[in-house]
């Protein structure tokens, strides 16, 4: 028994040593592009660059303002003047140097209806960028009615379009300008930029563009109707700022998780589906939500998956993890070398002794 738990240390202590070497290394390299200044002051700004009626004012209530005072961060608001989400390259510039010096208020979730901005063509490093898509159509009909009936969360503001009562159906037939498929063309511009092409509806380089900064530039992008799958993923990679966000948003009363409801949606005929999921505007922004849903999925399945769970769970040292890889690294040890290393214990013990329990070789 004495032989066995005296190994047992020697071979928790090797694999100590081991994630601590590992984690080292993984540090520096990441250190290249930017100095550790920079990189501590970035990786303390999240850019929420919320897309309108995707149910972002639940997320960002979820996720920011109910948790902001528990874990300890600021919630800045981005008042963008209305309708005009591209900011052109001069109040980008202002953004980017009053967000990168303002350090009294970090750490920072900032949130608005921004199109991207790429930081790093201003030569600083980009925030840690997160945002959520939905179903086009779904965005659209949710639009078109918000802007008649308004929705339950500020009841009574009276919206742009509030004495017209006409149905999504009726404006497509009259083939009316706001019910119009090119204004499906939104989630393509937030993610793309605010280059011209951006807006150009139907540009093959906006959508590719989009994917593109997906892909490098933000952290996560979740889907409206996996709100509380990406509330639980952004938990598990930014614990400093969303920590407590999973339980909190169970703990939400369904009015609070849908805050906004449109008041009154009309379901949409079958001709009116069939026009506007043909057009070519539709297919567009229909891939972007696909390619978002399905790295969203992959991203969701590797870290359920319980093959590939124990490399996070040993990150965090978590108790169990260790025991199954010490378990199975047991298992795997041949007698002999268990002999050996428990031969050179003595040996071991007397240079600790020797070394006056200072470091030894
Ligand atoms: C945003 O700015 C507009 C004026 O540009 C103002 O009327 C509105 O109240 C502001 N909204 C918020 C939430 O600060
Ligand atoms: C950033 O902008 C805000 C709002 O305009 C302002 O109050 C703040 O002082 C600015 N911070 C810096 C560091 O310029
Ligand atoms: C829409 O409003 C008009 C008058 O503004 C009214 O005559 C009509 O009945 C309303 N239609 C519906 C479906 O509510």
């Amino acid at each position: 028994m004495f032989r066995l738990n005296l190994s047992l240390f020697n071979f928790v202590i090797t694999i100590f040593g081991f994630f601590i070497l590992n984690y080292r290394i993984h540090n520096s390299q990441n250190l290249n592009d930017f100095s550790k200044n920079e990189r501590m002051k970035i990786s303390s700004i999240i850019l929420y660059n919320r897309i309108p009626k995707t149910g972002s004012t639940s997320l960002t209530n979820a996720i920011a303002y109910d948790l902001c005072a528990k874990n300890g961060f600021n919630v800045i608001h981005l008042n963008m003047t209305k309708n005009r989400f591209a900011m052109n390259i001069i109040d980008q510039a202002s953004f980017i140097k009053n967000v990168t010096s303002w350090s009294t208020r970090l750490p920072a979730f900032y949130h608005g209806h921004v199109a991207f901005i790429d930081f790093s063509k201003f030569g600083y490093p980009n925030p840690i960028y997160i945002n959520m898509v939905r179903e086009p159509f779904e965005r659209l009909l949710s639009h078109y009615y918000f802007l008649r009936y308004g929705d339950n969360y500020r009841v009574g503001l009276k919206r742009s379009k509030a004495d017209n009562n006409e149905t999504f159906d009726e404006c497509v037939l009259r083939d009316g300008k706001d019910c119009q498929s090119k204004q499906l063309w939104l989630q393509i511009p937030y993610f793309c930029g605010s280059h011209k092409f951006c807006s150009d509806i139907g540009n093959r380089l906006a959508l590719e563009t989009a994917k593109r900064n997906i892909v490098e530039r933000y952290v996560l992008v979740g889907l409206t109707e996996r709100m509380q799958d990406l509330i639980s993923l952004l938990e598990r990679i930014l614990p400093d700022f969303f920590n407590g966000a999973s339980p909190h948003f169970l703990s939400m009363g369904e009015d609070r998780k849908n805050l906004r409801h449109t008041l009154r949606k009309v379901a949409p005929s079958e001709a009116t589906i069939e026009k506007i999921k043909s057009s070519q505007e539709y297919k567009m922004e229909r891939e972007l939500y696909d390619f978002v849903a399905s790295e969203f999925e992959n991203y969701w399945n590797r870290v359920m998956d319980q093959n590939g769970k124990t490399s996070i769970e040993m990150w965090c040292f978590s108790i169990e993890s260790l025991k199954r890889a010490i378990k199975k690294a047991w298992d795997e040890m041949s007698d002999e070398m268990i002999a050996r290393v428990v031969d050179t214990w003595p040996s071991r013990l007397q240079a600790c002794i020797d070394a006056d329990g200072e470091y030894i070789e």
